[in-house]
């Protein structure tokens, strides 16, 4: 359950790891939901959005909630209780969706993102002022991995999602990315488990292509009514196809709305 000590540890070190955020009867199912996803993107069944290596390795994997995924276990676990539990004191009852991806490991070699923060199309090389700005926006949304395997992958220098960048992290995080930061802390999370983190912690993700990484990264967004709507990520247009709302479980078709209504782009793209 969410306390006191996990709130204050997300405001200064960014994280805070729970056993109980996933019903314990879901993880089993959860975990072959995400073998089969990774099966059908790796064989080529189906594709909607897939991040891959260089050599073509799936490294992420989007497109669960859609029909041709035809997996609804990923709608149902975004829904749940345990994970709203969590999200509700953070972002309040008035949600709009909100995401999931896959993340897992590519065979043919070891795989790394390198060092970044989730800064979307914000400067990333910005002084003093303008980094603070960015860091200091309202938190809108709420991320989170669950490992369905033992996963030690996600590595964040803690404390770092609320205070300028040093020298040699900027470095890190513009040249050489793969350099190791002194304070850099992999969150080590056993099957089961979830991390709760902030992206705008400095982090980076470190696969090995013999360690199986089968980790489920969700999200949720607070509903932001009257905005001007603004173009769609490209990674979710998926999202904007016919088929898609139709697919979710019922309670979760007006969070969709919420989220659509805030899409410049036509009904029927199919991305
Ligand atoms: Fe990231």
């Amino acid at each position: 359950m969410f306390c006191d000590m996990q709130r204050r540890q997300y405001r200064k070190q960014g994280f805070f790891v729970v056993d109980d955020a996933v019903d314990p009867d879901m993880l089993q199912p959860l975990l072959a939901a995400v073998m089969r996803a990774k099966q059908k993107v790796r064989s080529g069944k189906v594709d909607l959005y897939t991040h891959r290596s260089a050599d073509g390795e799936p490294w992420a994997i989007r497109g669960l909630f859609a029909p041709e995924m035809n997996e609804p276990i990923f709608a149902e676990y975004l829904m749940s209780e345990p994970v709203m539990k969590y999200v509700r004191p953070f972002l309040g009852t008035r949600l709009q969706l909100g995401g999931a991806l896959i993340f897992t490991n590519p065979y043919q070699a070891d795989y790394g993102f390198g060092w970044h923060r989730d800064f979307g199309g914000n400067e990333r090389d910005g002084s003093y002022r303008v980094e603070m700005k960015i860091l200091k926006r309202p938190q809108r949304s709420l991320k989170w991995h669950l490992a369905l395997v033992d996963d030690e992958c996600l590595q964040i220098v803690p404390g770092s999602h609320k205070r300028y960048r040093t020298a040699h992290e900027r470095r890190c995080l513009l040249e050489e990315r793969h350099d190791d930061i002194s304070g850099q802390y992999a969150v080590p999370l056993k099957a089961g488990q979830t991390a709760f983190w902030s992206g705008n912690l400095i982090h980076r993700g470190v696969m090995k292509r013999d360690v199986e990484r089968l980790t489920l990264a969700g999200s949720w967004s607070m509903y932001a009514p009257g905005g001007e709507p603004t173009e769609t990520d490209p990674r979710l247009k998926w999202m904007l196809a016919d088929n898609v709302r139709g697919f979710l479980p019922k309670a979760m078709r007006p969070l969709y709305d919420r989220w659509r209504e805030g899409q410049k782009a036509d009904r029927g793209l199919n991305g």
